[in-house]
C-alpha cells in the first residue's frame, strides 16, 4: 500500500531524498474520490517516473460559497485501494490547516486564460486552484506533474502559472477518460440521479457533433448553437457552449484551423463540464493531431 503522509515537511523531505538518490518523481494532484480518469494520470506518471506521489486534498479555496465543498466525496481508504496496483509510493493527504495556516491571506491570481468561462462563472475558483497547486508543488517538488485534459482551462491556468513564476516542474496533460456512452468521468457524476445520468451524455454528444461540423467547415456560431440545442433538448441547463482558441481561450479568428469546444451545464444541482479539441479543418487530420491537450507555454516541456 502507498504510504499516507499528512505532514508537509515530511512529504517534502521524502521527495527531496528520492530525487537526491537520482529517482525521477512524478506527481498527480487530486481531490480524491478517485476514478479511472485519475488512474490514467497515475498510470502515465508511473510509466515515466521511478516514484509517484498522489495528493488527495479537497481544496476549500477553489469552491464558491454556494458550491459543494462540504458534500464533496471524501473516500481516502477506497482511494488508497485504487492507487495500490499502480505502485504509487506516497499519498499526500494534508489537513486544511497545514496548507492554509490560520489567518492566511496570500493568493495567486493568474489572469489570462483564467479569466473567461469557468473564471467568470466561478469567481475566485482559479485563484484557489493556482494557489493550492503552487503550494502542492512546493511540498511535492517533483520532476513532472500530471493533469487531465478533462479540465482544459485548468491545464492552461497551471501552465501559465508555471511559466510566469518559473516553477521548476514539467507539466504533462493526459487525455480525458470517458464512460462507455461518452460521459467524461468525474467525481461529481456520483451526484446524478439515474435519469440525469442518462441525460448527461448530451454534453459529450454535443462535442462530438461540434467536431463533425468543424471538420465539415461549419461556422463557429452555427456549431455553438448546435451544441447548445443538443444539450437543451436533453434537459441540460446550459451554462456555456463555445468554441475558442485552444491556448488562449480567446474567440476564434477567421480561418482558424484549431479550436477547443467547451461546454458547461447543470443537471439538477450538479454542474458538469467537458471539452474536446477540434482539429482537421482545412488540412488533413493527421497534420493537426498532436498529443491531446493544450500545447505547452513557450519554454515549457510537455
Ligand atoms: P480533481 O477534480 O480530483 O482532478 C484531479 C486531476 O484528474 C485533474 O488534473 C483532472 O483534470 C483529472 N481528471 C479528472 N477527470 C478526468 C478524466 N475523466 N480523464 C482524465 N483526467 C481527469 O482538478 C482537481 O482535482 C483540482 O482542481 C486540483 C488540480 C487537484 C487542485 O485542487
Amino acid at each position: 500500500m502507498p504510504e499516507i503522509v499528512h505532514d508537509p515537511d515530511r512529504m517534502r523531505a521524502l521527495i527531496v531524498e528520492a530525487r537526491a538518490a537520482g529517482r525521477r518523481v512524478g506527481f498527480v494532484p487530486t481531490m480524491g474520490a478517485l476514478h479511472a480518469g485519475h488512474a490514467s494520470l497515475v498510470a502515465r506518471a508511473a510509466a515515466g517516473c521511478d516514484d509517484v506521489a498522489v495528493s488527495i486534498f479537497v481544496n476549500p479555496t477553489q469552491f464558491g460559497p454556494q458550491e459543494d465543498f462540504a458534500r464533496y466525496p471524501r473516500t481516502l481508504s477506497a482511494d488508497a485501494v485504487v492507487l495500490e496496483p499502480h505502485g504509487v509510493r506516497w499519498i499526500y493527504a494534508p489537513e486544511v490547516a497545514a496548507v492554509y495556516p490560520p489567518g492566511d491571506t496570500t493568493r495567486i491570481v493568474v489572469g489570462g486564460p483564467a479569466v473567461p468561462l469557468e473564471g467568470e462563472r466561478r469567481p475566485g475558483h482559479f485563484d484557489g486552484v493556482a494557489t493550492v497547486v503552487c503550494k502542492l508543488f512546493l511540498t511535492v517538488p517533483a520532476d513532472a506533474a500530471y493533469f487531465g485534459a478533462k479540465d482544459w482551462q485548468q491545464t492552461l491556468v497551471v501552465r501559465r502559472m508555471v511559466r510566469d513564476l518559473g516553477l521548476p516542474i514539467e507539466i504533462v496533460v493526459c487525455p480525458t477518460v470517458r464512460e462507455a456512452d461518452g460521459l467524461a468521468m468525474s467525481s461529481r457524476n456520483a451526484y446524478l440521479s439515474a435519469g440525469d445520468r442518462l441525460r448527461a451524455v448530451a454534453l459529450s454528444e454535443s462535442l462530438r457533433q461540434a467536431e463533425q461540423l468543424w471538420i465539415a467547415g461549419a461556422a463557429p456560431t452555427a456549431i455553438e448553437q448546435t451544441m447548445r440545442d443538443t444539450m437543451e433538448r436533453h434537459g441540460i441547463v446550459v451554462d456555456y457552449a463555445v468554441l475558442a482558441d485552444p491556448e488562449s481561450l480567446d474567440p476564434l479568428t477567421d480561418h482558424a484551423i484549431r479550436a477547443v469546444a467547451l461546454v458547461a451545464g447543470r443537471l439538477g444541482s450538479t454542474r458538469l463540464i467537458d471539452n474536446r479539441e477540434l482539429c482537421g479543418r482545412g488540412a488533413s487530420a493527421a497534420d493537426n493531431t498532436p498529443e491531446p491537450g493544450p500545447a505547452p507555454e513557450q519554454g515549457q516541456a510537455r
